[in-house]
């Protein structure tokens, strides 16, 4: 098939790469307004066909398939006039500006049977699909927190926070990791220079005690990538900075036993063993991009759809409805 990709700032390029060599992707249509951007890429993928107008490319029946890695304020606009116009569509996280648009898009794209998946890349990483078989295997128990900190300094982004910019990750690898339905937000943050939060802190709650947390930054000195996972048999510690070893599996855990006499509850410390376990070291984009194709063509399902989207932009808007409310918490329906 031929597959459009609209956008060539700092991330569409990557996806340029990734379906020029994707099976089954016969030519990749790159789609910008600026002209320097088309040229760039012309240098690079000579073989790749250069267009300045979308709507000529949404126009173009031949091609099937769209990828929208484009401001997250046109997100909307560009995705539902690609799937008015026939295309299945990948668009870049988060799926979009608000709950109401990314509910829209996938009833668009559900009405006429086309395929729409969002671009949460972590989830096809290695280390993520590692603690995902370990979590579905039972290895680790019941999951009793998420705790994440992704900090760095920069890249600001213009249309929106550090939230809807960084904590999308780690809000859609959770989404992925643990399957049960949050209940509510919470988040304070602050902005110090182009009126998005570029700090934040995110807590959101499930039923059952089960709790996940989220700190981003744009002004760090240090990059940190820190996903730790507690869980009543076994805990997980993600360091995606680690260049090998990014996942640590440490056999320790915490027992409470009722005892008669002075201490009604008596805790009990357990240490075992840690072990990495082997991770695949396969791009993460190249697979979503096989498995976009793959599920445009019929011969697979949606890792990341329209539904895990939509449910990542659920808690984002709600984070943002308690950061203007003073980290007020605020119910999921
Ligand atoms: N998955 C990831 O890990 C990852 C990483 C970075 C960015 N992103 C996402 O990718 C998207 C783009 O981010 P970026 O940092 O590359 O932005 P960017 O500003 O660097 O690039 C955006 C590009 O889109 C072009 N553009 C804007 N409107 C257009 C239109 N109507 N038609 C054609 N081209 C248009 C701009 O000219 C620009 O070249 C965002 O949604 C962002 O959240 C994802």
């Amino acid at each position: 098939m031929k597959i459009g990709v609209v956008g060539l700032g700092y991330w569409g390029p990557n996806l340029v790469r990734n379906f020029s060599s994707t099976d089954n992707v016969e030519s990749v249509i790159a789609c910008d307004l600026d002209e320097r951007r088309l040229r760039s890429i012309g240098k690079k993928f000579p073989s790749v066909v250069l267009e300045s107008d979308v709507k000529r490319a949404f126009a173009d029946e031949s091609i099937e398939a769209v990828a929208i890695a484009t401001p997250v304020s046109t997100h909307f606009p560009l995705a539902k006039e690609a799937l008015e116009s026939g295309k299945h569509v990948l668009l870049e996280k988060p799926l979009a500006a608000t709950a109401k648009e990314a509910e829209y898009l996938v009833n668009l794209a559900e009405s006429k049977s086309l395929v729409l998946m969002v671009d949460h890349t972590f989830i096809y990483t290695g280390a993520v699909r590692k603690m995902h078989q370990l979590i579905n295997d039972g290895e680790i128990g019941r999951i009793s927190y998420f705790d994440s900190v992704r900090v760095n300094l920069g890249l600001f982004q213009h249309d929106v926070n550090v939230i809807w910019d960084l904590a999308t990750h780690d809000i859609s690898i959770m989404h992925y990791l643990v399957h049960e339905k949050p209940v509510s937000v919470a988040a304070s943050g602050s902005a110090h220079y182009n009126g998005h939060e570029d700090i934040a802190y995110v807590v959101v709650n499930f039923n059952d005690g089960l709790m996940a947390h989220f700190h981003v930054n744009w002004i760090a000195p240090v990059k940190v990538r820190q996903i730790m996972i507690g869980g009543t048999k076994k805990m997980i510690m993600y360091d995606d900075v680690e260049p090998s070893e990014k996942v640590k599996i440490f056999d320790k855990g915490v027992t409470a036993s009722t005892k008669e006499g002075i201490y009604k509850t008596l805790i009990q410390y357990r240490t075992g063993d840690m072990y990495a376990p082997h991770l695949d070291g396969a791009e993460a984009l190249s697979l979503l991009c096989s498995n976009f194709v793959q599920s445009a063509l019929g011969q697979a399902i949606p890792v990341t759809d329209g539904n895990a989207g939509l449910e990542v932009v659920r808690i984002l808007e709600a984070a943002d409805r308690s950061l203007k409310n003073h980290g007020s918490l605020v119910t999921l329906d």
